[in-house]
């Protein structure tokens, strides 16, 4: 009795003892084979009972049942510990800390056009005006006819104008390829009442032989603001305060009268620009003016009530002036010793 009661506590301690060694799942189990497995040290011993009389087999048999609770007890909370212990490590390893800032990844730069395109609508967008999108295939209606250019009109020519092959049921060839961001003016005026503060970026095409300061395809970005009681004030004023933004107080901003036909009165801007090709001190960045009435009176705007301005800007000359581009095809003739600069 005596000794086997001696072996089921030895064995007891023993298997504690080992048992708070172990730190994986697969030598825990090991252990629990050895030890409380059918074959085990401790079922070997319960065995061994059956060899004794009643009263001895009655009080060993309860501290083999003691050992066989306690080993058991150990056994669950060794698993529990180890898969906790386990479950900690992966958090540790794999956290991640959403509040971090993400790292530049090497992947290049953005063109220099683009840049600039997001100076230029930062600029406007602090001044209140909202960016809006439209078509580069346009049709002769918005491209033309809104802007107060009738089929015929001389003005035509001010543009030089790709038409998409397409001809409609009348025999016309009524589409084209946007040759400004103008004809966004009709379709935003059409689509919403005042008061309109708009910038439109986008791409425009010219049928044109290009030179230094000419692409036959360029961005532009438009601007309209439509309320009642706009003057030209208004529109020098932003465009002083677009120009600072840009280029800082130093550079000199010019005012030209210039006609479009759909402004009224209409001027060109420029910049003082003293190194710029052909040495003639300034360089023209945007066309603008009054919305002309009858521009107004076409998408349903009252022109006795409601008053505008609007106007066009090349982003592309806006970046020669502030890096000292000397020529516009540098832009989308995509050399690389161009755009790395940027
Ligand atoms: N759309 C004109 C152009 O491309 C520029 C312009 C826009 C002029 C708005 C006046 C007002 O030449």
């Amino acid at each position: 009795t005596q000794s086997t009661a001696q072996s089921i506590e030895d064995l007891t301690q023993n298997a504690l003892q080992e048992l708070s060694q172990i730190d994986n799942p697969d030598e825990l189990e090991q252990w629990r084979v050895r030890i409380l497995g059918r074959r085990g040290e401790l079922t070997g011993i319960l065995r061994g009972l059956a060899q004794l009389d009643l009263e001895e087999r009655r009080q060993v048999g309860a501290l083999g049942n003691q050992a066989k609770a306690a080993l058991e007890e150990g056994l669950e909370k060794r698993g529990r510990d180890i898969s906790e212990a386990r479950l900690a490590q992966v958090a540790d390893l794999e956290r991640i800390d959403v509040t971090l800032p993400g790292r530049p990844v090497a992947t290049g730069r953005l063109h220099p056009t683009t840049q600039v395109l997001r100076e230029i609508t930062d600029a406007f967008v602090a001044m209140g005006f909202s960016i809006v999108e439209g078509p580069e295939v346009e049709w002769d209606h918005y491209n033309f006819e809104m802007l107060n250019i009738p089929q015929g009109h001389p003005a035509r020519d001010m543009w030089n104008t790709l038409w998409v092959d397409y001809v409609n049921e009348e025999g016309q060839r009524p589409m084209l390829l946007r040759t400004h961001t103008s004809p966004m003016q009709a379709r935003v005026m059409e689509s919403v009442q005042p008061p309109v503060r708009v910038i439109v970026p986008g791409k425009c095409y010219r049928y044109e032989a290009t030179d230094a300061t000419h692409e036959w395809h360029f961005y532009q970005v438009e601007g309209l603001a439509v309320d009642e009681g706009i003057t030209f004030a208004d529109l020098k004023g932003t465009l002083y305060e677009f120009a600072r933004r840009l280029f800082g107080t130093e550079r000199k901003v010019r005012f030209r009268c210039d006609y479009f036909p759909f402004v009224e009165p209409g001027v060109d801007m420029s910049i003082d620009c003293f190194s710029c090709e052909g040495g003639s001190g300034w360089i023209e960045i945007m066309g603008a003016g009054m919305v002309h009435p009858r521009v107004l009176a076409g998408v349903g705007y009252d022109p006795e009530k409601y008053t505008g301005f609007a106007f066009g800007l090349g982003p592309e000359r806006i970046a020669m002036l502030k890096y000292g581009i000397d020529d516009i095809r540098h832009f989308y003739s995509n050399d690389l010793r161009f755009l790395r600069q940027f």
